[in-house]
Formats: structure tokens, sequence, C-alpha cells
């Protein structure tokens, strides 16, 4: 009898899980972004079905519940139960599958699903651009995240030492602290921690956006690329870029370090206003990166919208920009595989979301990452081919071992 139901019996559950309780009476056109995807990944996951499919689970999510989605999502299999889902955020699929295919193709012209691989082998294959079984080649170069630009930055002799003072911003119900740091040029800060915690706020202190900032007095030049884009602007990308970034996009510097990875020249031509979101937050990239006589760049979630490949391109522009400019950049991200990458030091927001939450000093990479992860009980280890950090699956042997160790974020470099 119990076969016939068409619903499990795991909706309070999935409500607790997917912290769904508190926006139960809400309307669901007022859900935020990251509560609607919770939503919405609860209403499959209370069905009783043979397949479950999910098509970017991941995005709008903070790096706790993404990896609090999977499990989820993971628990759902038993013995005549599979799920297929689409995932950008490689760290997250490292978590959620057992199982890899890799789609690769010409964007709108075709694509094609190699057959499943081991989950290491399957992002192996995409990372290398090579598919071993069948011999073939589908990108000429393959993606690393092997820190090649560490060299360089070690004989960058960092000129310019800047700071910012302890502070506080009551927005609301939310009051948000943040202890005093001093960054410097060449170097990238990297913020994380979960929705809510104050991380635009802060970038908005930096900015200096925010009205009444008596205590914000920088004089820094600041250049921001915000979390929502939104654009009105009529006409191309082309003109979009001469009128606003001219000198850079003129440069043929610019144009090799950011333009050409960016990959914009197909979209020259096309209306700002018809840009889908990927291609959206690549101009704004460029837009940010672009603007003149500026010494700090402050980038709220660079990822959004962006596939894997793009995101380690965006990852490489940004890195080596900041590095040739000489310049210094502050990153609001929550694809960890990114944030590890990108990351100098680490700018870790602790608290409670939407109440009150503290903003550390920027501290080295280890530490940082190694506190955020500590708060969220995740453990991380280093793939030895391509240096690519992985989640290690909760109580298996090495999740055991460097919890034990206190080595939330496992690092050998
Ligand atoms: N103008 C405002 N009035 C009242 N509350 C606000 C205002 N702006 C932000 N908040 C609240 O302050 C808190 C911090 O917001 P903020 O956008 O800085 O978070 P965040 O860390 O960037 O989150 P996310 O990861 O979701 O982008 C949130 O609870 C938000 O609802
Ligand atoms: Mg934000």
């Amino acid at each position: 009898m119990l076969d016939s139901k068409l619903e499990l019996d795991n909706k309070d559950h999935m409500c607790d899980v997917l912290e769904l309780n508190k926006v139960l009476e809400r309307d669901i056109t007022q859900l935020s972004g990251g509560e609607l995807q919770r939503f919405a990944i609860a209403m499959s996951c209370v069905q009783r079905a043979d397949v479950y499919m999910f098509d970017e689970p991941s995005s709008y999510l903070d790096v706790k519940q993404r990896l609090r989605a999977a499990e989820v999502i993971r628990s759902l299999l038993t013995r005549d139960r599979y799920v297929v889902a689409v995932e950008h955020d490689l760290s997250v699929l490292d978590y959620l599958s057992d199982f890899i295919c890799c789609l690769y193709g010409k964007p709108s012209m075709y694509g094609v699903v190699t057959m499943p691989y081991s989950v290491r082998e399957g992002i192996n294959i995409f990372l290398d651009g090579f598919i071993p079984t069948e011999n073939l080649r589908f990108r000429q170069e393959s993606l690393s995240f092997k820190m090649v630009e560490t060299a360089e930055e070690l004989i960058v002799d960092k000129t310019r030492h800047y700071s910012y003072p302890s502070m506080t911003r009551t927005l609301g119900a939310f009051k948000l602290t943040v202890e005093g740091g001093s960054f410097t040029d060449s170097e990238i800060i990297v913020m994380v921690g979960e929705n809510g915690t104050g991380k635009t706020t802060f970038v908005r202190l930096l900015a200096g956006d925010l009205p009444n900032d008596e205590d914000v007095k920088q004089n820094l030049q600041v250049s921001l690329k915000p979390q929502t884009i939104s654009t009105k602007f009529p006409g191309t990308v082309r003109m979009l870029l001469t009128d606003q970034i001219k000198a850079a996009f003129m440069h043929p510097q610019f144009q090799t370090d950011v333009l050409k990875p960016m990959n914009l020249e197909n979209l020259m031509d096309q209306d700002v206003k018809t840009l889908s979101g990927g291609e959206l937050q690549r101009v704004a990239i460029v837009l940010a990166l672009g603007k003149p006589n500026v010494s700090v760049y402050l980038l709220d979630e660079p990822s959004s919208f962006l596939d894997s490949e793009q995101r380690i391109i965006a990852s490489k522009v940004i890195k080596r920009f900041i590095l040739h400019a000489k310049k210094t950049a502050f990153v609001i991200e929550h694809d960890f595989i990114m944030a590890t990458y990108l990351a100098d030091r680490v700018i870790v927001f602790e608290g409670q979301p939407a109440i009150s939450a503290t903003a550390t000093p920027p501290q080295t990479r280890l530490s940082g990452m190694n506190r955020f992860l500590a708060s969220l009980e995740i453990t991380f280890r280093r793939d030895p081919t391509n240096f690519r950090p992985r989640v290690n699956k909760k109580a298996s042997v090495k999740d055991r071992q460097q919890k034990a160790a206190g080595n939330y974020f496992f690092f050998e470099d």
C-alpha cells in the first residue's frame, strides 16, 4: 500500500535539514535565491520516484549549504533508486557523486556525453581535456590548480601597505563587526562565510558605498563588481567597454591578459541587454578589472553563473592581473576550489547569519581556511595529480584522521 503513495514521509526532515522552517509561511515569490533553491531541492526530495534529477543544485548556496544539499540528495539513494545531477562546482561534485560523465563539444552547436567514470577519473578527464579510453582531446590546454604564479609572487616586493580600522555596521536587525586589518599590493584576500554574514556589507564599506561612513575615510580608489549585476545599458558589449573602460579596452596587455581569455570576442556585437547570466558576469569582471586608476578591486562572487571551465579561467585571469598590475583584490567566493586558488590570505565571517557576525582580520590561507572548515566540520585534501582540493567523504578514514589532527585543510605546498 505504502508504495502507491506519491510522497515519501520525509517532509519534516527535509524542512529541518534544508532550513526551511523559518520561511514556511512565506509567499514563494518573497524567497531569497538560496531559500528558493533549498525549497526546490526539498520539493524533489519529498517525492517518491525511481530517478531524481537536479540541475545545478548548488547555485546561490554557501559552502555549508552546498554540502548539506549534496548530503540530502545522496540520502535519497537506495538500491533501486538513482540520481542524476548537473553541477559546476567541482568540490560539490566530488562530494555528491559516485560516477561522472563529462560533456564536451561546441557551445550552441553540438555536445557529447562521455561514458560514466569514477569521480576522480571523471574530474581529471574534464580538467585534462583528454579522454584516454577514446584517445580523444576535446580541449587544447589542460586546467590545473597548481600555483604556477607562486614563484613570481615571491620575487614581487610588496611596496604598498594599507590598513582599515575596526568598525561596526548595523543594517536593520543585522550587526556586522569588522576587526581591523591590513593588506598590501600584489595580494588577493578572499572572504568566506555563510550567506547573510555581512560579506557584501563589508565590501560596500570598503567601497565607501554606505551612507554616513564617518569611520571609513579611505583615500583608496576602488572598483566594485557587485554581487547582483543589472544593466540598462542601451547598446552592444563593444559600446559598453568603449564607454566605460576605453583605455584598458585598447591596451594590448589588457587584451591578452583579460579580454582574450575571458572570451568576449564573440559577444562584442551583442546587445548588453540580451546577454545570459554567465556572459553578463564575464563582462562585469572585465569592466571591474578595466577601471582606470584603481588600487583595490572588490569582486563580489565572480563565479556565479559561470561553468567550471570559465571559473578556472576567470580565477587565473584575476590572479595574473592582480599580480602583474601590483594591485589588491578582495574577492567574495563560495566556490571553494576557486576561493583556495585565488587566496593569498583569507577573511573569515563568523556568527549567526542575518543576526550578527564578525569579520576576522586577514589571516594566512592555511589558518583561515582551516578555521572556516572547522566551523563547517568539513575536511579537504589535495589531489596529488592536479592539486585540486577535494572534500573528504564524511567519516571516511582521511576525514577522521584529519579532524583528529586539526588539519581541516590539508595543503602540502
Ligand atoms: N539595507 C538593509 N537593511 C536591512 N538589512 C540588511 C540590509 N542590507 C543587508 N541586510 C541584511 O544584512 C545581512 C548581511 O547581508 P550581506 O548581503 O552583507 O550578506 P552576505 O554575507 O553578502 O550574504 P550572501 O552570501 O548571501 O551574499 C543579511 O541578513 C541581510 O538581510
Ligand atoms: Mg553577498
